[in-house]
């Protein structure tokens, strides 16, 4: 099969052996924390005001220092921008507004070198309707691109699929001026659906994998993977053919590149979610994202209550062998409210969402830090919770610094951005004329770059980079954080959550107080009379778990501990 793009833009650069080794551990992503980085926000180094791969090659001490194991980076192939190159033009080069192939493969293999790996998005649920398949498909539906999308004569097939992108969109049919026909999308009308029942799709898909892989890049966050199979009569979600699928590519990348990592973002609850890691037979992701606990967050601060997080964590099904959940505070995309119910996202929107402008599709367009007033405690104890549950950490840029939005630009922009290093003219991120940023800065007074930014940061003792680059470090000394089991533990007060990491080697009790008042709380500890508890961050001995299997901690407002749980005979 010929592809109607150029073949130069197809040459695999860099083989991954020669690349520099990484640690053997070939379950390294459930240790890992990730930070999710947007290349064209991050850094520019030719002051177009776009930033670029050279950019954020040259931030990469920055997140070695801060503790990142991993980038992901989203889509930064050649798009139309219309939905921030989640639109793909073409799988198979770099937007030239961020650089070269080579610039790219420069930038993994420098990320490499310190350690720090790389997953790429795969938008292959879609294209842009730029791509040359989806022009190919429209003008010419009898030659080889012609069945790649699917295509229908009325806009009634599949009505029991709900639509994504409510603020946008009415239908999942669009009308095709040029071929005179409907084709089915997911998410906007400019982003055509492929059709996996076309084998040639599956293949051509893979083949985009395959190079990819080719370049070192360590894995892949599988964008909207849920949706790439329709069946009627189905809500077209999930459906055994799409895992069937997912577990061919597992195949491919398990035989051909073998440690590669595979993401599923899966906006599901966690029943259906865990699907996506498939079985030890039949492996599909190593990761999955938990969309579910992540509002639960959220909602339990200004309940002041545990219950949310409880219950969702409770009916969290176990994962097959090697697999990891994937936690997350905050991303490019809204603080999505699918995975709650009507009441719960009527309150979220009421606490953090008040003025509609904040509002994006189902869900909330704000920053972690401005979601939570700017109390760095709040932050802190939402970043706790996001490095103790069982799964691994992914950071969003900027939040390490507090960042703020600005909710008044469209769709999901006001959470994508300049990050802001330093108080200069620009903020750090360009040379360029602010006015020429690929999106403005940040202006809001005690949010703007002289304010926030990470250059202060670094220099204040007490700021929130430096007490998140410590607990990081905290982590890392800690294996069982990403492989240990967890069990919740009972407590006399529901504002306090209380939980228990334990892998082989250590038992650390994780106690969080969710509530703007100091607590004094009974936790019981079964089986662990007479056991003592030190604090992970400062070594500090606490009481001990006394006969009765239960101990008393104080904890201020908005407070955690990290403690070790030790038999007598291990303590020092
Ligand atoms: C999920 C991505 O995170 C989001 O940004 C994008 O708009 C949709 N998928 C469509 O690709
Ligand atoms: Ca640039």
């Amino acid at each position: 099969m010929s592809h109607p793009y150029p073949p130069d833009h197809r040459q695999p650069v860099l083989g991954a052996s020669s690349l520099p080794p990484l640690t053997e551990d070939t379950h390294w992503y459930r240790r890992a924390v990730f930070y999710e980085v947007m290349v064209q926000s991050f850094k520019d180094s030719n002051g177009d005001g776009i930033g670029d791969f050279p950019g954020l090659m040259s931030t990469l001490d920055y997140l070695s220092w801060l503790g990142v194991d991993c980038l992901w980076v989203p889509p930064f192939y050649p798009s139309p921008g219309k939905d921030d190159g989640y639109d793909v033009a073409d799988y198979m080069s770099v937007n030239p507004a961020y650089g070269t192939l080579e610039d790219f493969t420069r930038f993994v293999r420098e990320a490499h070198v310190r350690g720090i790996r790389v997953l790429v998005d795969m938008v292959l649920n879609h294209t842009s309707d730029q791509h040359p398949w989806f022009q190919s498909s429209r003008e010419d539906p009898a030659g080889p691109f012609g069945d790649f999308y699917v295509w229908r004569d009325t806009p009634t097939g599949y009505p029991d699929v709900r639509v994504i992108f409510t603020d946008t969109e009415e239908s999942n049919w669009a009308w095709d001026p040029v071929r005179r026909q409907f084709y089915w999308h997911r998410f906007f009308s400019h982003q055509p659906d492929l059709n996996y029942e076309n084998p040639a799709v599956r293949r051509a898909v893979i083949d985009v994998v395959r190079f990819w892989c080719s370049t070192g890049v360590d894995g892949f966050r599988l964008d909207a993977i849920p949706y790439l199979f329709e069946e009627e009569g189905t809500n077209g979600e999930s459906l055994p053919a799409t895992h069937h699928f997912i577990a061919t590519l597992r195949e491919v990348i398990d035989t051909e590149f073998p440690g590669t990592v595979m993401l599923a973002e899966a906006n599901q609850p966690p029943r259906d979610v865990v699907a996506y890691f498939g079985s030890d037979d039949q492996p599909e992701c190593h990761m999955c994202f938990h969309f579910p606990v992540m509002p639960r967050i959220f909602q339990a601060l200004r309940e002041e209550s545990s219950q949310g997080l409880r219950t969702i964590l409770a009916e969290t099904p176990p994962l097959p062998q090697g697999g990891q959940w994937a936690m997350f505070l905050r991303n490019h995309d809204e603080l999505t409210l699918e995975m709650v119910s009507d009441e719960e996202r009527d309150n979220m929107y009421r606490w953090y969402a008040p003025d509609p402008q904040m509002r994006a599709n189902v869900g909330i367009g704000r920053r972690l830090a401005p979601l939570l007033h700017g109390s760095q405690r709040e932050v802190e104890i939402a970043h706790a919770l996001l490095l103790s549950l069982p799964g691994s950490p992914f950071l969003y840029y900027g939040d390490e610094i507090g960042m703020g939005d600005d909710y008044t630009l469209p769709d999901r922009y006001g959470v994508r951005t300049p990050m802001q290093w330093d108080a200069g003219p620009g903020g750090g991120f360009s040379d360029a004329d602010p006015a020429d940023f690929v999106l403005p800065m940040v202006s809001s007074p005690g949010w703007d770059h002289r304010a926030i930014n990470v250059s202060q940061s670094r220099q204040r003792e007490h700021s929130l980079l430096n007490w998140l680059r410590k607990m990081l470090a905290v982590r890392r000394e800690h294996p069982a954080f990403g492989i240990g089991s967890m069990s919740l533990l009972s407590t006399d007060d529901d504002a306090v959550l209380a939980f228990l990491r334990r892998d082989e080697s250590e038992t650390i009790l994780c106690v969080t107080n969710l509530s703007s008042s100091s607590r004094a709380v009974r936790i019981q500890l079964p089986g662990m009379g007479g056991w003592g508890l030190k604090d992970l961050a400062t070594g500090h001995s606490f009481p001990t778990v006394n006969e009765h299997e239960y101990v008393d901690i104080t904890l201020p407002r908005h407070s955690f501990y990290w403690l070790s749980v030790s038999m007598p005979k291990e303590q020092a």
